[in-house]
């Protein structure tokens, strides 16, 4: 039994097995995870995640009760589920993945898409069963008056469930995306679009990672539920309960950051990076191939940057590392190849026998990122919209020199907006002034908006952003 628990669809561990059988850990990757794994083991909290892969659930089958730290792995208290493959698919690519993540990241192409029909009505019935599941585990697992931290959108409807099972907890739901308008969630139909809310409000408190987030958050339960929302004390009452409604934003770790940006292979990433790219200056930016990131418009404003500024040819090149990311989902397979036709293109008008404008990546490699980010002029982050963005984060304390243009629709802008060069990420003209903004920036002024941005972006540390979650369960 365990008085702190966490649940997310992703844990901080990963396994594969090899054709052999046997099975081999991985750290999970993310800020959030490798944030948060530290924190656990020293409060004692036990993570509850879902088995993703055939090596996760081979693990979970040789572990008593699915705890994986009793068979005997290093991965502090932990509990995965091992959710009918079906019944997950459903649940994480169907309606997490291509239904609620397109509606907070406002990624839908209306004419084609959504449709709701019948069969996204047994996909929903799977995220109701996958849920249940995360509620079931957590009710047994949780200790009297525990407190229970359910994240993000693969799990909303937890902390109802929880609730009716047991009363007694304390639970707080956290969304790391942004939300939706209310006229862009409007667009589920309306009993699922209730339910989520609902499902959500039956925590203590529902956090978001920006004031932005959590007025639309407040503004759907008004016009969905027709709830009583406080704005200014932050509440959401209905069917007799009031939620809080929380803000909480995240920044990274910086001297863990800086410890694992000094180990050796990054050291020697930067050599080879070095030597690949000689003395020109680099933009850079680092993204899972995710629609919501606009790597394509990025691409396109940096040939727009090269054909405006034929002074820089031969000078400059863009580092792209673009990894991969939900590969079940045709959308996602199909930006793959955009990326690359558009890397493809560029290469092909500007290339010579001497330079290579542009240098894609899409292996994940970590090491690899780190080093890019030490060598950065100018960092790349142009989101169509994104809860927070750690990259914009990241690329400051990494680089303190470097000029970071920004999405004005990231989180991270609310907080880095003064010193980051913002842009509009649809207007593909204004990011390729702003990539040269960047380069031309005098240095002096760099180093002092870079050192402003990198206090921001170490001010709120996971191990923060924990703790006060933990503290506004009271
Ligand atoms: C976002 C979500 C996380 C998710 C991550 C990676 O940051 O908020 O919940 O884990 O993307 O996506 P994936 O589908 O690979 O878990």
């Amino acid at each position: 039994m365990s008085g702190i628990l966490v649940a997310s669809n992703r844990g901080p561990v990963s396994f594969t097995m090899s054709e052999g059988g046997a099975l081999s850990m991985r750290r999970g990757g993310g800020g959030l995870v490798s944030g948060l794994s530290e924190v656990s083991k020293e409060l004692d909290v036990l993570w509850v995640c879902a088995a993703l892969s055939d090596g996760d659930r081979g693990a979970v089958r040789l572990a008593p009760g699915g705890r994986l730290d009793q068979a005997g792995y290093e991965t502090g208290a932990l509990r995965m589920l091992d959710i009918p493959p079906a019944t997950f698919q459903r649940a994480y690519n169907a309606v997490a993945n291509s239904t609620l993540w397109f509606v907070h990241h406002l990624l839908y192409d209306t004419p084609n898409r959504p449709h709701f029909d019948a069969r996204f009505g047994r996909e929903w019935e799977s995220y109701q069963a996958y849920n249940e599941a995360f509620a079931m585990a957590l009710a047994e697992e949780a200790s009297h008056g525990a407190k229970v931290m359910v994240q993000d959108y693969h799990l909303a409807l937890v902390p109802a469930m929880l609730r009716s099972e047991r009363p007694d907890l304390r639970v707080s739901h956290f969304s790391h995306t942004p939300w939706a308008p209310p006229e862009y969630f409007g667009l589920l139909p309306d009993e699922v679009a209730a339910e989520l809310l609902e499902g959500i409000l039956g925590a203590d408190q529902a956090g978001f990672l920006t004031d932005r987030w959590a007025g639309a958050f407040m503004d759907c339960c008004e016009s969905v539920l027709d709830a009583r929302v406080e704005r200014a004390g932050r509440t959401v009452t209905h069917a007799g309960r009031t939620t809080r409604i929380g803000v909480h934003g995240l920044g990274v770790d910086g001297r863990a950051l800086w410890e694992r940006a000094r180990e050796p292979d990054v050291e020697s990433h930067m050599a080879a990076l070095r030597e690949l790219v000689g003395d020109r200056r680099l933009i850079v930016r680092i993204d899972r191939t995710e629609l919501s990131k606009n790597i394509v418009r990025g691409l396109i404003a940096y040939r727009e940057f090269l054909a405006a500024h034929p002074e820089w040819h031969g000078r400059v090149v863009h580092l792209a590392f673009a990894y991969p990311s939900r590969h079940d989902l045709p959308e996602y397979r199909e930006y793959t190849a955009a990326v690359q036709r558009c890397a493809s293109e560029i290469e092909d008008e500007y290339a010579t026998e001497d330079w290579d404008p542009l240098i894609l990546n899409v292996q994940d490699d970590y090491p690899r990122s780190l080093a890019a980010y030490r060598l950065a002029d100018v960092m790349l982050v142009n989101p169509i919209r994104d809860g927070m963005n750690l990259v914009a984060k990241e690329g400051p304390v990494l680089s303190p020199n470097s000029a970071l243009v920004l999405s004005r629709e990231a989180g991270a802008a609310a907080e880095l907006g003064a010193d980051a060069l913002l842009v509009n990420p649809y207007d593909v003209s204004a990011t390729a002034r702003a990539i040269h903004e960047g380069l031309v920036m005098p240095e002096h002024e760099r180093a002092v908006r870079g050192d402003r941005l990198a206090r921001l972006a170490t001010a709120l540390p996971p191990q923060r952003w924990f703790a006060d979650q933990l503290a506004a369960l009271g």
